[in-house]
């Protein structure tokens, strides 16, 4: 017997989605395998490790944890939404400046954090930018890496250009009441060695 399915539309990365999803699905699913974009990664599937993490309407999201038919009406940026026609977003030239990134698996959650953190606040001090990853866990690079990638990302992300979500809040507010907002812990670090990927795309 087929599956109810249910038709949702969201804009994702600036562009329309329209699909027709099983209830079920959750959004982690919505963008790996109903739209294709696998640079948001599934680690735990739980809410535990934040390498899911989406932005939805400019707050941080574990993808796992939400729905796909939470995302009907939704502004959604993934990490490949980060990238200007082909240039890194200085987040993460950043994270490459500064080590930020080893495997690359926790790499496009870690980003979204950060952006999303910007986007809120775009001049954190240390226990902002604790608050804002500590959801994010990383088995490889270090923390250090990751903290000094963001703290460089500050001033380079005050006069980022592409904040423009706040005016699109209030028309989502349904749609960000529905999604879950992560509440998970940081784990410590493992070691570190020399810059070898882009911050990015890890398929
Ligand atoms: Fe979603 Fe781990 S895969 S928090
Ligand atoms: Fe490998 Fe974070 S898990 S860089």
């Amino acid at each position: 017997m087929e599956k109810e399915k249910i038709h949702i539309q969201f804009t994702l990365n600036g562009r329309d989605v329209s699909l027709d999803i099983p209830v079920k699905m959750t959004a982690l699913q919505v963008i790996r395998d109903g739209v294709g974009l696998k640079g948001t990664k599934e680690g735990c599937g739980i809410g535990e490790c934040g390498a899911c993490t989406i932005e939805v309407n400019g707050k941080a999201i574990n993808a796992c944890l939400m729905f796909g038919v939470q995302l009907d009406g939704c502004d959604v940026i993934t990490v490949e939404g980060l990238e200007k026609e082909g240039t890194l977003h200085p987040i993460q030239e950043k994270f490459l400046d500064h080590h930020g990134v080893q495997c690359g698996f926790c790499t496009p959650g870690v980003l979204m954090s950060t952006h999303a953190l910007f986007k809120e606040n775009p001049a954190p001090d240390d226990e902002d930018i604790s608050n804002a990853v500590a959801g994010n866990l990383c088995r490889c690079t270090g923390y250090q890496q990751i903290f000094s990638s963001i703290k460089a990302a500050i001033p380079v992300n005050a006069v980022d250009d592409d904040s423009d979500m706040a005016s699109r809040h209030d028309d989502k507010a349904m749609c960000q009441d529905s999604a879950t907002e992560r509440d998970t812990s940081m784990a410590l670090n493992g070691t570190k060695k020399d810059k070898t990927e882009e911050a990015q795309h890890h398929g």
